[in-house]
């Protein structure tokens, strides 16, 4: 059976009070959005359509960058949620199979309770996902007639009895394509809020002859997103998933609640975190690495059995292999550090490469930039870099090459070679006690008698 997916997110989402739309709200790092889309995937739809209007342009921008095979189609006034799926009738036109519709701010959804969605459509023309909510509030309720669904009431148009049931609108449904949008087709504005109610497909689905149903997920699953409050909450919900998740994939996390995650983290068997690392997006840790508490990473590969931290910060484009060890203060961005390799103390690696068993003194800097443009820099296997040294890119340094400490290399190294590159040593007998006086001199004459 083919799938496609539906995603609303063309409201505005007022509460954020943001220019932001409310879709793109980061959580773990990752728009709102692409998280319902991840749990989308798990129906391994042959379409995706989003349907954007508020700031369609950055939605669109970031859609292409989450799954460059999703549509995105607009909806330039937001005139309801029947309104809004009727704007993907031409981008499934042709298509034949389910359609499966869900908000791209229900981040929470879980992929199980979607393909639950999908099975239950074997009993029924049109399925409704239901939760019982602890606290009903402005939900749309759902009528039941027995097992099958009779109608949902938006709380605005409820008599105080429907008011009364606890038994709530999620607002995801899935349905036959060619159905649905036979449906909706006949969906009118005449409510309180003079909408277009995707909700009325249950009626018209009914008085067409078709066996509607709904199936209950868990309330938290449905968690919406309406205020930076909801933001900071749902955030925090994924942490505490993510992190379990890890630990039952036999993660070491010292730390659990300290230790923040991306949605889409990656983390081997074996590897011990330690407290307060941050995750950004793009990281993926093999099993058996070690990270040291305060590290932060993003954008970057940590090879099995290597050694952050504590204190280091990879940035995007860091591929650390085997066995490397990246110590304390240690800055890494666009570079490979090669197998066994050691960057210990206080250093900024960027856009380079450093060979197998390298090893890198403290302090030592890759100049990479010139305030115009970005030089690479790259070391061979079994060289020792002493502190202190300075590479001003582009430049090579070759094979068990050495530089001496505070070397500024400007020209390439060849294999085997001794670098250097120092002002000679000058000692003066005695003369630590003249300069003081000769500053002291001066410092009085500069005051003028005061002290
Ligand atoms: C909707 C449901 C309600 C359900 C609730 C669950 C309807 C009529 N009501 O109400 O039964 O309990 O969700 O959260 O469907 N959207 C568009 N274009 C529009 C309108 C909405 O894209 O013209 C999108 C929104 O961005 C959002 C989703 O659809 O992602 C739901 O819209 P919202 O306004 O939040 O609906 P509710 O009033 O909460
Ligand atoms: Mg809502």
């Amino acid at each position: 059976m083919s799938t496609a997916l539906i995603i609303l997110a063309a409201g505005k989402g007022t509460r954020m009070n943001s220019d932001l739309p409310k879709v793109l709200h980061p959580i773990a790092q990752a728009p709102m959005l692409a998280h319902a889309m991840r749990a989308g995937r798990a129906l391994d739809p042959d379409q995706t359509v989003i349907v954007a209007g508020h700031e369609a342009e950055a939605v669109t921008a970031a859609v292409a960058e989450i799954d460059d095979d999703a549509q995105v189609v607009l909806q330039t006034e937001q005139l309801g949620t029947a309104h809004a799926v009727d704007q993907a009738r031409a981008a499934l036109d042709g298509f034949e199979g389910d359609v499966v519709v869900l908000y791209g701010d229900t981040p929470f959804l879980q992929s199980e309770t979607l393909e639950r969605m999908v099975a239950a459509r074997a009993e029924a023309d049109l399925v409704i996902l239901g939760f019982e909510a602890a606290d009903p509030a402005r939900y749309g309720r759902l009528v039941m007639d027995g097992a099958s669904l009779e109608r949902i009431v938006e709380y605005k148009d409820a008599s105080d009895t429907e008011r009364s049931i606890k038994f709530c609108n999620s607002g995801l449904l899935a349905c036959d394509a060619k159905l649905l949008f036979e449906l909706i087709a006949k969906v009118g504005n005449q409510n309180a809020s003079g909408e277009y109610y995707l909700t009325d497909v249950v009626e018209l689905a009914r008085a067409d002859g078709r066996s509607v149903t709904a199936i209950a997920c868990d309330e938290s699953e449905t968690l919406g997103v309406n205020s930076r409050a909801d933001l900071a909450r749902a955030d925090a919900v994924f942490q505490t998933r993510a992190r379990a998740e890890l630990l039952d994939l036999g993660v070491t996390l010292m730390a659990p609640e300290t230790v923040y995650l991306s949605l889409d983290t990656v983390i081997g068997r074996d590897a011990v975190i330690e407290p307060n690392v941050v995750f950004g997006p793009g990281v993926t840790v093999e099993s058996g690495a070690l990270i040291r508490a305060f590290s932060h990473l993003e954008g970057c590969h940590v090879g099995s059995g290597a050694k952050v931290g504590p204190y280091a910060r990879l940035r995007p484009g860091t591929e650390l292999a085997e066995n490397t060890h990246i110590g304390n203060f240690v800055e890494i961005k666009n570079a490979e550090i090669a197998e066994g390799a050691k960057v210990n103390h206080l250093s900024y690696i960027g856009d380079a490469s450093v060979g197998t068993k390298t090893n890198i003194g403290a302090g030592t800097i890759t100049c990479n930039y010139d305030g115009v443009m970005k030089h690479h820099t790259e070391i061979g296997a079994n060289a020792f870099i002493g502190s202190n040294t300075m590479f001003i890119a582009p430049v090579k340094v070759g094979n068990e090459a050495v530089t001496a400490t505070g070397t500024v290399v400007t020209k390439d190294i060849e294999d085997g070679a001794l670098s250097m590159s120092r002002t000679p040593q000058v000692n003066k007998p005695g003369r630590a006690q003249k300069l003081m006086d000769i500053l002291r001199a001066k410092k009085a004459r500069r005051d003028g008698g005061k002290t």
